[in-house]
Order: C-alpha cells, then sequence, then structure tokens
C-alpha cells in the first residue's frame, strides 16, 4: 500500500493549483497528483481564450461586484452566491499570483496584462495568453510542483475511491504501462478529474473527458448536482466539434446565417455575437433548423453557421487567436484571413458535478459533509456558475478554487491520521473486476457501443428538450447499457493495455450520462443551458433550486436543495 498525506486524482488547473498550495502552506506534507495523462496533457491545456478577473486594465469601471453580477445573472440565477463573491473577489490575486509565477500573458502596450472582451461579460476583463491560456497557465503550475517535489503519478488511472462509513480513506489506481495495481491511503483526497464531454458525439473535450471522477462518486453512494446543465459551447469548429474560441468573437468576428446576416440582432441585440454561451448556442441552433444554415460549399440549408473574421485582418488575427486560425486551417483546410469558419455548436463544459461548499469539502447530501473528501475544478459544483457559465470563468474557478480547496486541505490533514483500510479486500475486488471485463465473452466492440451511447446522448439530451425525447432517450440508453456485459476486449495482456481502459470509461460515462438524462427529465422548467421546449420559460416558484441526483444499479433518485441569494435577487434575463 502507498500512504501519502493527500493524493489528488486529476493533474489539470485546479488539481495542480490545489497541490501547489498545499506544499506552499506545509512543505514537509507527502502530496501526490495521480493523472491518466501526464498533467500537461490535463484537458486544461486546451482551453483557449482566457482568465476572467476585474484588474481594470483596461476598463477602470470594472469592479468584482460587476464580475459578480454578470455571472450571476450568466447562471440564470441558480449560482450560489456567496460562492460567487469568493471567485470574483480573489479573481485579480490569483491572476497576479500566476503571473508571478512567470505565465506569460498577453500585454498591453504599457506592459500591463492585456484584457479582451467575453460573451455575457459587462466589461474587458478576460486576461489571456493568445488563445493558448490554458496550456501557458498549466505548463507554469506543473513545473512549479515538479521543483516543489509533488510525487506525479502520471498515466496511472484511477479505478475507484475508497469510501467506508462517510469517510473517503484512499483509491485503488492502475499503472497503464504494465498493469500494476495499488491501494492508495490518504489523510485527504481530492478529485479534479475534469468533465465529460466525450458522452456525447461531439465535444470540443479531448478523448480523456469521461467523468471518470464522478462516476467513482457517484458509485460511492454520493450524489451529483446539477447534472442537466450541459454547456454547448457556440463555435465548435464543424464538423469535427473542436474549440473555435470565443476570443474569436471578442476580438470582433460575426456570426452569419446563409442570408448573409448578423442573426445574433435577433436574439440579443444588446450584446450581439458576445451574447452568453446558452443564448448564442440555441440561436444558432434555431437557425440551422428554420433552414439559414450553410452548407460547407456555401450553399444554404446546410449544419452549421458561419464565423466571419475577414475584417478583422491578417496581423490581428495571427497576433491574438493564431490557434483558432490554425485549427481550421489544418482540420478543414480553411483560411479565416480569407474565409468564414463553418460552427456550431459543441458539448463543452459541465456546470454540474460533485457538490462542494466553498472549501471544497464534498456533500454528502442536502446538510452533510463527507469527512476526507474534497473536489474543485469542473469536476466540482460550488455552484459559480449555476445554470450557464460564462466564458474565461471556467480557468478563473479551477484557480481561485484550486488553491482555496489545496489551503483548506492543508488545514484539514494536520488534525488527522492515516486511516485504517483493508488493502487485501480492494486489490481483490480490483482482481475480479478486471478478470471479469477479461473473460466476458459477446459480439459488441467497444467503439460501437460508446459510439451508440454518445448518438443517444446527443439525439435526445441536446440544446433544446423535451419530456416525450428524454423519456426514449433514457429507455434507449438503458438498452445500451445492456450491452456492456457482451464487449468482448481482445487485449487480455497487461502492457499498455488501452482498451481496458476503455472499457472502464465506457463504464464511467455511461452512469454519468444516465444522470444527465434523469436530472433533465426531471427539471421541468427552462434555465440557463437548460432548454425545455415543453417548459419554455425559467420557473423560480418551483426550480429555484439544485438538483442533487444520486445513482444505483436499481435506479436513480433525485432530491433537491436550496440556492445561496446574497446579493442579487432573481430577474427576468434579458441581454
Ligand atoms: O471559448 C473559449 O476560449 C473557452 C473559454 C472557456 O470555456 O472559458
Amino acid at each position: 500500500m502507498i500512504d501519502h498525506d493527500v493524493i489528488i486524482v486529476g493533474g489539470g488547473l485546479a488539481g495542480s493549483r490545489a497541490a501547489l498550495e498545499i506544499v506552499r502552506t506545509f512543505p514537509n506534507l507527502s502530496v501526490a497528483v495521480v493523472a491518466k495523462t501526464h498533467p500537461i496533457r490535463a484537458h486544461s491545456v486546451a482551453a483557449q481564450g482566457g482568465i476572467a478577473a476585474a484588474l481594470q486594465n483596461v476598463d477602470p469601471n470594472d469592479s468584482w461586484k460587476a464580475h459578480a453580477f454578470d455571472t450571476v445573472k450568466g447562471s440564470d440565477y441558480l449560482a450560489d452566491q456567496d460562492a460567487v463573491e469568493i471567485l470574483t473577489q480573489e479573481a485579480p490575486g490569483v491572476v497576479l499570483d500566476l503571473e508571478h509565477m512567470g505565465v506569460l500573458f498577453s500585454r498591453l502596450a504599457d506592459g500591463r496584462i492585456a484584457q479582451r472582451a467575453f460573451g455575457g461579460h459587462s466589461h474587458n476583463r478576460t486576461c489571456y495568453a493568445a488563445d493558448k491560456t490554458g496550456h501557458a497557465i498549466l505548463h507554469e503550475l506543473v513545473c512549479n510542483l515538479i521543483a516543489k517535489g509533488v510525487t506525479i503519478y502520471d498515466e496511472w488511472y484511477v479505478t475507484r475511491l475508497i469510501l467506508e462509513d462517510g469517510e473517503a480513506k484512499g483509491l485503488v489506481m492502475y499503472r497503464i504501462r504494465d498493469g500494476q495495481v495499488e491501494v492508495v491511503r490518504a489523510k485527504a483526497v481530492m478529485f479534479a478529474t475534469g468533465g465529460y464531454g466525450r458522452v456525447y458525439n461531439t465535444t470540443s473535450n479531448d478523448y480523456a473527458s469521461t467523468g471518470d471522477g464522478l462516476s467513482m462518486t457517484a458509485a460511492a453512494g454520493l450524489p451529483l448536482e446539477d447534472m442537466e446543465f450541459v454547456q454547448f459551447h457556440p463555435t465548435g469548429l464543424y464538423p469535427v466539434g473542436v474549440l473555435i474560441s470565443e476570443a474569436v468573437r471578442g476580438e470582433g468576428a460575426y456570426l452569419i446565417n446563409s442570408e448573409g446576416r448578423r442573426f445574433m440582432e435577433d436574439y440579443a441585440p444588446s450584446r450581439m455575437e458576445l451574447a452568453p454561451r446558452d443564448i448564442t448556442s440555441r440561436a444558432i441552433t434555431l437557425e440551422i433548423r428554420a433552414g439559414r444554415g450553410v452548407h460547407p460549399d456555401g450553399t444554404a440549408g446546410g449544419p452549421c453557421v458561419v464565423l466571419d473574421l475577414r475584417h478583422m485582418g491578417k496581423e490581428k488575427i495571427m497576433s491574438r487567436i493564431p490557434f483558432c486560425w490554425e485549427e481550421a486551417h489544418r482540420l478543414v483546410g480553411v483560411d479565416a484571413v480569407y474565409e468564414p469558419m463553418p460552427v456550431r455548436p459543441t458539448v463543452h463544459y459541465s456546470m454540474g458535478g460533485i457538490p462542494v461548499n466553498t472549501d471544497g469539502r464534498v456533500r454528502s447530501s442536502a446538510t452533510d459533509l463527507t469527512e476526507g473528501f474534497f473536489a474543485a475544478g469542473e469536476a466540482s459544483c460550488v455552484s459559480v456558475h449555476g445554470a450557464n457559465r460564462l466564458g474565461s470563468n471556467s480557468l478563473l474557478e479551477c484557480v481561485v478554487y484550486g488553491r482555496r480547496v489545496g489551503a483548506a486541505i492543508a488545514q484539514y490533514v494536520q488534525n488527522r491520521k492515516l486511516p485504517e483500510l483493508d488493502e487485501h479486500r480492494y486489490l481483490k475486488e480490483t482482481a475480479q473486476q478486471f478478470q471479469g471485463l477479461l473473460d466476458q465473452s459477446g459480439t459488441y466492440r467497444i467503439a460501437e457501443v460508446r459510439q451508440a451511447y454518445q448518438d443517444c446522448m446527443t439525439d435526445h439530451c441536446g440544446v433544446f428538450r423535451t419530456e416525450s425525447v428524454m423519456q426514449e432517450g433514457l429507455t434507449q440508453l438503458r438498452a445500451i447499457q445492456q450491452r456492456y456485459s457482451q464487449v468482448r476486449l481482445d487485449d487480455k495482456g497487461k502492457t499498455w493495455n488501452t482498451e481496458l481502459i476503455e472499457a472502464l470509461e465506457l463504464r464511467n460515462l455511461m452512469t454519468v450520462g444516465e444522470m444527465i438524462l434523469a436530472s433533465a427529465l426531471n427539471r421541468r422548467e427552462s434555465r440557463g443551458a437548460h432548454s425545455r421546449e415543453d417548459f419554455p420559460n425559467r420557473d423560480d416558484s418551483e426550480f429555484l433550486k439544485h438538483t442533487l441526483v444520486y445513482y444505483s444499479p436499481a435506479g436513480i433518485d433525485i432530491q433537491y436543495k436550496p440556492v445561496s441569494i446574497t446579493m442579487f435577487e432573481p430577474q427576468e434575463r434579458k441581454y
């Protein structure tokens, strides 16, 4: 058995920032990060447009209160406002701290950090490193972890959370290189495992975003919060679905339909292309549905709209958003200096996740906390994004709450002993689980079951939702889940058995998908990213509350918990 004071699952921004804070606070603590990729390949590295903070470098009238209001309004009033206050008040400090670590932010002519416009933000407050902001921040954080002696288990896959009698005690992990299995025992376990974009067939997320942490948490009997709120980023590059950053619109690009019109004036006239993502994704979907989409050859009636950058000019495109230009050029052969890019909504972000308090302590119910278990970042739900996240608030959440949760863990473990646990029980269970998978006989391949599942989620729980379509989706999902026990694995070995990992990931994304769909069915209103055509209005009297969804193979249970309202009373959301 391996012992650490703290084990953090996930090497992205939230996990790395937390680990750094712990060793900055108490350098003698033994802190480890375990990740299924190398930490610099965590999905945070793909974050493009920036990190929001009311630094007032570009807009002296900005303030943390304005940032808080924009965030709460953007969330369709479902965000917990105590958590938003922390997020926005601490934002300038964490950005400056990153700068002091060496993060190479883009600059104004006078040397201060530059800030750009982003959707739903009333001021230019998004700090950035061209359109590779996640890359710039993550590399600096990971360098710091290595310098400070944090143990990194890279390319280890965590297969279960060990939770006994309401107390997290450790985890089981599998070394992908050679199949070695280890039980890790710790005084505190933290999940920073990111999102679940791969539950859907078109996503900006990387292949590793399979909701592993969420699924393991649910399998341990703990609830997940607000899983119905799936963010579709308006501008996924068609047909591949990779991210074309909101920064492109922040720098001035137009969304155009087949009639050559900037159609956002029909949906959000005061914000146009910089409306929040839920509104912009719905607008694009409605344009396509109405036959005003375009085909890749430019003819009308197609499956996407276009993002037109041509008026911005080559110099601005290449200096501010070079990576987006490169993506379109490399992946679909479009030179955005001279031609518009084909785009449509793509699954991008999970507003929901593992419910936590503002110190990252995981909730076991609306009122109780789990001992020894913490979470932060996209995997968690604190909830600063409510029903719809504003762009550039996600990197911010990772860094603010990563730091905060790291500080809380550093204190928490001072009063704790390493827990007692039966290593052999978990090694035996894991060996049986793997052998069971390897021994399965059947005709299904992982890829075909996964594809069927992803298609089903995409067709039945997308930008727009209705009861009958979701009900049909749930029936189909459950039928597809039955195929899992008839999946055949060809690779029976221990060396780089990625087929086994894919089988475990498939189980996880199936658990998460069912929880999304069940939560969406139960919320009979439209709020933020959850848009019900059969219940088109927001219903504060019934649904100004957070969903808590519990999973068991026998069925799903849904409960609710109140929203924290400290500063802004809910009002109609108009842009
Ligand atoms: O569009 C983007 O660059 C994405 C930013 C975000 O999700 O915060």
